[in-house]
């Protein structure tokens, strides 16, 4: 044995501890129970998603998120001409909204414009009822609709059209948001979601 091995064997011995330290520490991590993981992960959400907002509904009324505090609420941020997503994803709402029978009056349904130049509250009106009568499109100023789009974390991008002048499409998150109460997020859903798998995630709030 020369001098040197000794301290190498040592070297690797101790590297080998490290190494399953580490391991332990990332798997008892992964596998904290579930329930601990969802809660941390729910408050984490709570303080990122949600928050005052100023707009007008399609009545024309002036709303705030204090407007429908008491009842929970499902939003969902888009606009009229968007030609697939929106569309779809407020299917999906209104299925799994009709799901849910006499529950889905727990709910308020809210979609948030995020093209007010265009989607001004009669334009939100036709096209939201069209969906689902309890639906309500909410709309504003453009500063004001970025500010409630900032609360909620939804990104949003006009895109001018590069063949037509003047014309544009708006590029934008799609989720779904269900607040408590108090406006404090509960859970949110992307537009991958099937009506049936919502409706069963609202059932376990309403
Ligand atoms: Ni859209």
């Amino acid at each position: 044995m020369s001098e040197q091995s000794l301290p190498r064997t040592l070297i690797i011995g101790l590297a080998s501890l490290v190494v399953v330290g580490v391991t332990a520490i990332v798997w008892l991590l992964v596998n904290r129970p579930a329930s601990e993981g969802t809660q941390s992960k729910t408050a984490a959400m709570q303080s990122l998603i949600g928050g005052p907002f100023s707009l007008v509904d399609h009545n024309g009324q002036p709303v705030t998120e204090t407007t429908y505090h008491g009842r929970k609420t499902l939003i969902y941020f888009g606009f009229t001409y968007c030609p697939d997503v929106c569309p779809m994803s407020l299917t999906i709402m209104t299925e799994a909204l009709n799901r849910l029978g006499d529950g889905a009056q727990d709910v308020v349904p809210l979609f948030i414009t995020v093209d007010p130049e265009r989607d001004t509250p009669d334009i939100l009106r036709d096209y939201v009822t069209a969906f689902h009568p309890a639906l309500v499109g909410l709309t504003g100023e453009l500063e004001a609709v970025q500010d409630a789009a900032k609360a909620y974390r939804v990104y949003f991008a006009k895109i001018p059209d590069p063949d037509v002048p003047g014309a544009y499409t708006m590029d934008h998150s799609s989720l779904y948001f269900l607040m408590d109460e108090e406006g404090k997020y509960l859970a949110h859903f992307n537009h991958a979601t099937t009506p049936s798998a919502m409706a069963d995630q609202l059932r376990a709030y309403l």
